[in-house]
């Protein structure tokens, strides 16, 4: 009987239900209960803890074990701020809820949470006015509100906190609806310890109180983009320990006073204001200033003549003022020059020759202007090597005389070159090769004269030409049918001869306009013809007409044998001239590849060349993949061009591919060049292409499950190349025939042929001048923009798992006008999901098919914002797993590991 009784009590109270969590713990998992958190952010925590002390985003005191800090930023979780509970954590400092969907007020009880020191509720969608309790808080340093949709007027309590250093009030919610109205409250000028205010992005209007000269320990200013108008308040130089000041694009006017360039500011931006008169000479003074941006206001007068010379000057821009005079030549005295923009004034005199000495420039906008004399040499040979990751370099010079175009060859980053409306003379260079990243050439209103060079079609990125007026002779060069041109334009020079066939039509005729001696198929485009005495030619042209096809004839039998016996030479000859890079150990040489090229091997015809399989010595496969220059692809509905691979920008890509190492992305083992002929050389997938595979009457090989892992793979690789490359990689030809399937049916993606690595400098994404893309496949925003970004990737990966749950294929007369996406969606719509699931699926896999479906449509989103990221894509993926993975478990009766990620039963006991 004795023995008996623990083990009732046993029975009674398992020890599951036993709970030792802490007070606090006990609130904290209530709080985890009020909120939506849909990434499972807060899956730590638990009730069978003692303390919070160890779940994500807590922390506590070392000694007393009791909560101090709650860090929830970025976790995506959504609802009410729970206050109430919040409060109840007594010794709460550090308290951010930032970048989240908190949706509530913020409630005037905040004030309990008396601890608080840092509050950041930055990034949410907290509504409604800010409480005048806030300023009960005794501790508070910092409070960030930015990005909410707060609205009324910014509280007169606030000018009670006594330790706020941090004031961060910016509104900038996407749709741009303004918030925070009214004037800046006087009291503010109260905040004594205020290191840093934030009113940027609201809709405040009045003027500039004099009572913010009284902040003196305020560090950094920010009132950009209100409505505030009159003149600076008086006293700033009171303002000792300001540093960085933007009051820019405001309706501000009077002078810039002399008290506030005397101040050692490291960081000014007045733009787009209303200021006028002269810039004190005294901002020459700051030791630290390095951004000057006052462009957009009404300035006169010169800079200051030392400007530069003791301040390590980085961004000036004082273009559209009416400034005048000289350019002072201290500008790049400390080296650090980066941008110097002075479109739209009245400067004149020479460019000073430090200028072409200032090795960190990038950029140069100094048209309209009234410059004068020759450009200092060394501008030509900017940007120096220092500037090999730059991705741009514009030079915008007008009113210039000079013969200077040879030097400009060295400038291999350079991508824009705007020359045009001046007096330049001379020749093209014939080697423009190493113009690597220029895409616009306006050379238009200058004296050049000689042959436009036959290399310019090799500027594979060039998209803007315009050499009009000028006085270019010889022949249009057939190059350039090789570039995408959105515009080209060689009217009034002097060229002569036949036009291109691509551009001997009507559509390009105001590209030739005014060369007299120009033939084409274009109507009146050649001048003086006399057509009587033409038709006296036609029995000459006849004559000579059939003797030319006589010798052409000839030519080509007799071409045809030598072309043979040349080919048999040359096989031997070419093996020496090959270059090697590889990114792994290998186990083989190239001339063990070399010898395999055969057309035998030939296992696949790509977009941009042969693929063949190479079995070397040690019994090991590789699959070869043999590219060339250019190449024409042609599929049903549209016809698309790949780019041209150039050398320099094909070695740095396949340099950066040859780095990647990821379990889902085929390894490229090395890569071998010739002159004309590439060779990229893979790992070698037994099952071939999941195209292949999926649409080919082997299709019933993949059973849901090994389509579902195939899904994740694939998923996997191509997060991989969005997050975790740097730069980030987008691949841009997604498709089912460029997943491959290892001998495992283990998925990874392949061929980067148009890959191309995302500018992870310029802001979002960058426009890429050559379509890529399959049929099919192309996300729908590529109608209005030929950018390419993550999303279409996004798209296209959506197209594949509709591929994989439907069997069907991208495109196909079945579905009329429509693709794939379209099809899936007007089934679903009118006849329901079983017409739309590959029939070949077993159906007890259902319930997961059409969630994996749903992600397949969510990828395929008509706007690229509403198709989530790579890296959510995966995410989506495992929760389907291990939904499944769960039910199977608990089936078998065994304790899931995910037991507590999606049961709600236990939280019931707390609530
Ligand atoms: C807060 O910290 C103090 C010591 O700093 C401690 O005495 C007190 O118990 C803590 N409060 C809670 C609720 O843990
Ligand atoms: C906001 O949070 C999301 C995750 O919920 C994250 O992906 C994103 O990068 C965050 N944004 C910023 C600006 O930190
Ligand atoms: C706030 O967000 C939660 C969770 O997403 C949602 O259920 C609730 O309806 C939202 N409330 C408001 C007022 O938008
Ligand atoms: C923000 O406030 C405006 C005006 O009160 C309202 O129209 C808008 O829907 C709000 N946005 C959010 C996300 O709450
Ligand atoms: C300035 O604010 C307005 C709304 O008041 C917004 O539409 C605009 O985009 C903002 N401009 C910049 C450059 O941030
Ligand atoms: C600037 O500071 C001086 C001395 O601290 C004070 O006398 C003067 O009133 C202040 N000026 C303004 C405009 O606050
Ligand atoms: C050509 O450039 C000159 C300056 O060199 C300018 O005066 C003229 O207006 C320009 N012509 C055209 C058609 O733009
Ligand atoms: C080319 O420039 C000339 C003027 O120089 C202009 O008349 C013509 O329309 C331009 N052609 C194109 C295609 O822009």
């Amino acid at each position: 009987m004795l023995l008996l009784l623990p083990l009732l009590l046993c029975l009674l109270f398992p020890p599951s239900t036993i709970l030792s969590l802490n007070q606090e713990g006990l609130y904290l998992y209530q709080l985890k209960v009020s909120l939506d958190d849909p990434d499972s952010s807060l899956s730590s925590w638990n009730d069978r803890d003692d303390t919070p002390c160890h779940w994500t985003h807590v922390k506590c005191d070392s000694v007393t074990r009791s909560v101090n800090s709650l860090d929830l930023s970025n976790t995506n979780i959504a609802g009410p701020l729970p206050v109430s509970l919040l409060c109840r954590l007594r010794n709460l400092s550090y308290l951010s809820f930032s970048n989240n969907s908190i949706n509530s007020t913020l409630p005037s009880e905040i004030s309990m949470c008396r601890s608080l020191i840092h509050l950041d509720l930055s990034q949410n969608l907290l509504t409604g006015t800010l409480p005048h309790t806030l300023a009960e808080l005794p501790n508070l340093q910092y409070l960030d509100l930015t990005g909410n949709n707060f609205s009324g007027d910014i509280p007169d309590s606030f000018a009670r906190f006594e330790k706020l250093e941090v004031l961060s009030l910016v509104s900038n919610l996407l749709d741009g609806t303004c918030s925070l109205v009214g004037l800046i409250p006087d009291s503010l000028g109260k905040l004594k310890k205020l290191r840093d205010l934030d009113l940027a992005l609201n809709n405040l209007f009045g003027s500039i109180p004099s009572s913010l000269t009284a902040l003196t320990s305020v560090y950094q200013i920010e009132l950009y983009n209100n409505s505030l108008s009159g003149e600076l308040p008086l006293g700033m130089s009171n303002l000792t320990s300001l540093r960085l000041l933007d009051a820019s694009m405001n309706q501000l006017s009077g002078t810039i006073p002399e008290e506030l360039c005397g101040l050692p500011l490291e960081s000014l931006n007045l733009y787009e204001n209303r200021f006028e008169g002269e810039l004190p000479e005294s901002i020459a003074n700051s030791p630290g200033l390095y951004e000057l941006r006052l462009f957009g206001n009404r300035l006169t007068g010169k800079l200051p003549k030392n400007l530069g010379k003791y301040s390590p000057l980085r961004w000036v821009d004082v273009s559209h003022n009416q400034l005048s005079g000289e350019l002072p030549a201290t500008l790049c005295d400390k080296g650090e020059l980066e941008e110097l923009l002075m479109i739209y004034n009245s400067f004149s005199g020479e460019l000073p020759a430090t200028l072409g000495a200032c090795q960190s420039l990038s950029r140069i906008r100094l048209g309209f202007n009234r410059f004068s004399g020759d450009v200092p040499a060394g501008i030509w040979g900017l940007p120096h090597d220092g500037w090999k990751t730059s991705w741009s370099f514009q030079v915008v010079i007008t009113s210039l005389v000079g013969r200077c175009l040879r030097a400009i060859v060295n400038l291999a980053q350079l991508g824009t070159l705007d020359l045009h409306n001046n007096e330049l003379s001379g020749e093209l260079p014939e080697r423009l090769r190493s113009f690597k990243k220029l895409n616009e050439m306006n050379l238009a209103n200058n004296s050049f004269k000689g042959k436009i060079p036959e290399e310019i079609g090799s500027l594979s990125v060039l998209n803007y030409l315009d050499l009009s007026q000028n006085k270019f002779s010889g022949k249009v060069p057939s190059g350039l049918q090789n570039l995408k041109l959105n515009q080209l334009n060689l009217s009034y020079n002097r060229l002569s001869g036949n036009l291109p066939p691509l551009f001997a039509k009507d559509m390009y005729r105001n590209s030739f306009l005014g060369n007299p001696a120009l033939c084409g198929d274009i109507k009146g485009l050649c001048d003086g013809r006399d057509e009587a005495k033409a038709a006296g030619y036609v029995w000459l042209l006849r004559t000579i007409f059939i003797v030319a096809a006589l010798v052409f004839f000839i030519g080509v039998v007799w071409f045809y044998f030598k072309y043979r016996n040349f080919k048999m030479a040359q096989r031997a000859i070419d093996k020496s001239k090959w270059t090697l890079m590889s990114f792994h150990k290998l186990g083989f040489s190239e001339n063990e590849i070399l010898d395999c090229l055969d057309e035998d091997n030939v296992i696949g015809s790509g977009s941009s060349g042969k693929v063949y399989k190479v079995v070397l010595s040690n019994g090991e496969a590789v699959a070869v993949k043999k590219l060339w220059g250019g190449t024409k692809k042609e599929i049903g509905c549209v016809d698309i061009e790949r780019g041209q691979i150039q050398d320099g920008a094909f070695d740095a890509e396949v340099e950066t591919l040859g780095k990647i190492r990821h379990k889902n992305i085929v390894k490229l083992w090395c890569c071998c060049i010739t002159r004309d002929c590439k060779l990229l050389v893979y790992e070698y997938m037994q099952n071939g292409s999941l195209g292949d595979l999926l649409h080919s009457c082997k299709g019933g090989l993949l059973d849901w499950p090994t389509r579902f892992k195939i899904a994740v793979d694939a998923a996997d690789g191509l997060s991989y190349l969005h997050h975790d490359c740097v730069p980030p990689i987008v691949h841009r030809d997604v498709k089912s025939n460029n997943i491959l399937l290892d001998v495992d049916f283990g998925a990874r993606v392949a061929d980067f042929g148009v890959a191309k690595v995302v500018d992870a400098i310029g802001k979002g994404a960058k426009s890429m001048s050559v379509i890529a893309g399959s049929c099919g496949y192309i996300a729908p925003e590529y109608a209005y923009t030929l950018r390419v970004n993550e999303k279409s990737d996004i798209y296209s990966f959506g197209v594949v798992i509709l591929e994989l749950v439907t069997g069907r294929l991208p495109v196909d007369p079945e579905f009329g006008e429509k693709d794939l996406v379209k099809w899936t969606c007007t089934i679903l719509d009118q006849k329901g999901v079983d017409h739309v699931l590959d029939p070949k699926l077993d159906s007890c896999f259902k319930e997961e098919i059409c969630k994996v479906l749903n992600i397949g449509l969510l990828c395929t989103s008509p706007l690229p914002i509403n198709r989530p990221s790579m890296r959510r894509v995966v995410k989506m993926l495992q929760e389907v797993g291990t939904e499944n993975l769960s039910k199977s478990v608990k089936k078998d009766g065994k304790l899931s590991p995910y037991y507590y990620y999606d049961d709600t039963s236990d939280q019931g006991s707390l609530a």
